[in-house]
């Protein structure tokens, strides 16, 4: 038996011996340079040093590193796949190479963890146009006592690492480690084994066309950290390692049922269990994020959503999470984590916010959909007793998978999700249209009103001046609550926005902020007006300029809670008219001003 913090010593002080600095874990929050949002990999904080830039803590460095991976999330209940995890990482910049590498590996292996050399496979490169065979790593490596019959020269798919979709980042060819998990006395490979780490002889850089060598030899070694204690332990389930079993213990015992039992009371715990661990670290990271609409938070929004579901099906209530999550802290990450201990009460409580937000809709939306589940059954019983040769009918209807995003807040991915568990399907294209319609019907029930009220203004110019409200709640949500607005002007074609940032805005925010807009439109919300004095306006956050030219009372415009703004008007009915939002261009408008062109599409 090997403890989690054992194994965390052990790798550290095995690389500490070796000359390593323990430069410890960064932010899980992606730094937007790569365009990835969160941490997928150890070497990712270190990109810049790699690519040759000198590191504080010199050439020689090492840590436990969490990594956040988010596209196996419907895998996740099976007992091997995670959102979260840590890479036990070590690094050369530009220092050793091949030969101290494998011999290091080799000896931590073999050494400090009890693996059987002769049990050990690995793999290496066979070459291609960009680099060449490894021969240099297999000749090494047998020269330490891995069997020649246990080396294996693999192609780029297999023995090459580099950051899917980006470029100007470092990459190069790797040696991949593997032992056998079962068959143990006759293994075949790579059926009966699994990969336990990997060295990367990092010495090229991704560009658009191709590769081209770094000036740096370096190396980026990452293990699998939760993935070396299952091994060590002799397990095969990663939720009984003890990073997870406590919580797994609790979960039983709140649920009063067995994870041994398997079947559905256990991938629900393993659900529970591995979401909330994530989200734990994500809120608590230094750079802490909050579930939302778009981008990081929507991910962690999706993570603790199915968290609570999971708890429902459990038979407890969202309770279960925030307990998950106590444990998580107090017993588990803590000590390696200590920032999860600072943030403790902040956690607990922004975590608690969201469930209680979404139990809300939930217990509604839920009703709602168990209608639709009996009406379909009932149909399908009735007909059945008039035609033998029926056949039953498997699919939630568009029109009624619309109505629970409308009307309960289920995004289609929930609704989905939901209807699978019944054996059942749901008709996303009957959705679309579902959506269209609705959309249509607003327009021209707008129209009307514009007719109405609004004749000098025409409606483009009244659509485009709704959207500025919207940029400006945006704005104000992904950049910072102190962006406010400068300046606007509209024409009948686009729209001119300014406000106060102190920088150009990254790809990713101009994304991020046209999906919030983009969002608001699509939830179809309607624009309220209404006439207060400025001391209600101000007590209920309206922005604008508090300036007595107002007068006593004020004109305010409300898009549900999102935007607030005192303003004359005037305005579309409901924010569905809108269209698709898009930004075309984001410069400098004068000191300290940023000035974003948006059109209405
Ligand atoms: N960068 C390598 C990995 O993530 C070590 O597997």
């Amino acid at each position: 038996m090997i403890t989690s913090k054992e194994l965390r010593n052990k790798w550290i002080s095995f690389y500490e011996s070796k000359g390593h600095k323990n430069i410890g874990a960064v932010s899980l929050i992606g730094d937007g340079s790569t365009g990835v949002m969160f941490n997928v990999a150890g070497m990712q904080p270190l990109m810049p040093y790699l690519l040759g830039k000198p590191h504080p803590a010199g050439k020689r460095l090492c840590n436990v590193q969490g990594c956040v991976r988010t596209v196996d999330i419907d895998s996740v209940g099976d007992g091997s796949h995670f959102t979260f995890f840590e890479m036990m990482g070590n690094w050369s910049l530009g220092d050793y190479f091949k030969k101290e590498k494998t011999a290091w590996s080799f000896e931590i292996l073999t050494k400090a963890l009890g693996f059987e050399k002769d049990r050990l496979c690995c793999t290496v490169f066979e070459g291609n146009g960009s680099a060449p065979r490894d021969e240099e790593t297999a000749t090494l490596l047998q020269s330490l006592g891995i069997q020649k019959d246990h080396i294996f020269f693999l192609p780029k798919e297999d023995n090459w690492w580099e950051l899917e979709g980006t470029v100007g980042t470092p990459c190069g060819p790797d040696n991949e480690w593997f032992y056998p998990i079962k068959n143990k006395d006759n293994p075949v490979f790579p059926d009966d084994y699994v990969e336990i780490g990997n060295d990367v002889y990092m010495q090229y850089k991704k560009t658009e066309t191709g590769y081209e060598p770094l000036e740096n030899k370096n190396v980026d070694t990452g293990f699998g950290f939760d993935r070396m204690l299952l091994f060590l332990n002799g397990l095969t389930d990663g939720y009984q390692t003890d990073l997870f079993l406590p919580v797994i213990e609790k979960l039983e015992s709140l649920a009063g049922k067995s994870y041994a039992a398997g079947g559905e009371a256990q991938k629900a715990m393993r659900i529970v269990a591995d979401h909330t661990r994530t989200a734990v670290m994500l809120i608590g990271d230094e750079q802490g994020i909050l579930p939302s609409n778009v981008g990081a938070g929507y991910i962690l929004r999706r993570l603790m959503r199915r968290a609570i579901r999971y708890c429902r099906s459990l038979g407890v209530s969202s309770d279960a999470m925030l307990a998950a999550a106590e444990i998580f802290i107090d017993d588990v990450y803590g000590e390696a984590y200590p920032i999860l201990k600072e943030k403790r009460g902040y956690v607990l409580d922004e975590m608690k916010k969201e469930a209680t937000r979404f139990e809300a809709t939930l217990a509604q939306g839920i009703k709602e959909f168990d209608k639709c589940i009996q009406g379909i059954a009932r149909k399908n019983e009735f007909m059945r007793k008039n035609n033998p040769a029926y056949k039953d009918e498997k699919v939630i209807g568009g029109k009624q998978a619309f109505r629970l995003y409308d009307t309960y807040g289920f995004p289609l991915e929930l609704t989905e999700e939901l209807a699978a568990e019944h054996g059942l399907s749901v008709d996303t294209a009957g959705f679309d249209a579902a959506f269209k319609e609705h959309q249509e019907k607003s327009r021209v029930l707008n129209k009307g009103e514009a007719k109405g009220g609004l004749e000098s203004h025409s409606e483009k110019a009244t659509a485009y001046h709704t959207a500025t409200h919207l940029l400006n709640a945006a704005l104000k949500q992904v950049l910072s609550p102190d962006c406010n607005q400068k300046g606007s002007n509209i024409t009948d074609e686009r729209m001119r926005f300014d406000f106060n940032f102190p920088r150009p805005m990254t790809e990713e925010e101009i994304g991020a902020v046209e999906n919030l807009v983009n969002e608001k439109i699509r939830e179809n919300i309607p624009v309220v007006y209404k006439e207060m004095s400025i001391g209600e306006a101000r007590k209920e956050n309206f922005v604008g300029v508090f300036d007595s030219k107002y007068g006593d009372t004020v004109k305010t415009y409300s898009i549900g809670e999102f935007s607030k703004e005192m303003c004359g008007g005037p305005h579309v009915a409901s924010t569905g008219v809108l269209g698709k939002f898009r930004i075309v261009k984001e410069q400098s408008s004068s000191a300290g001003v940023r000035r974003i062109k948006a059109v209405l599409e």
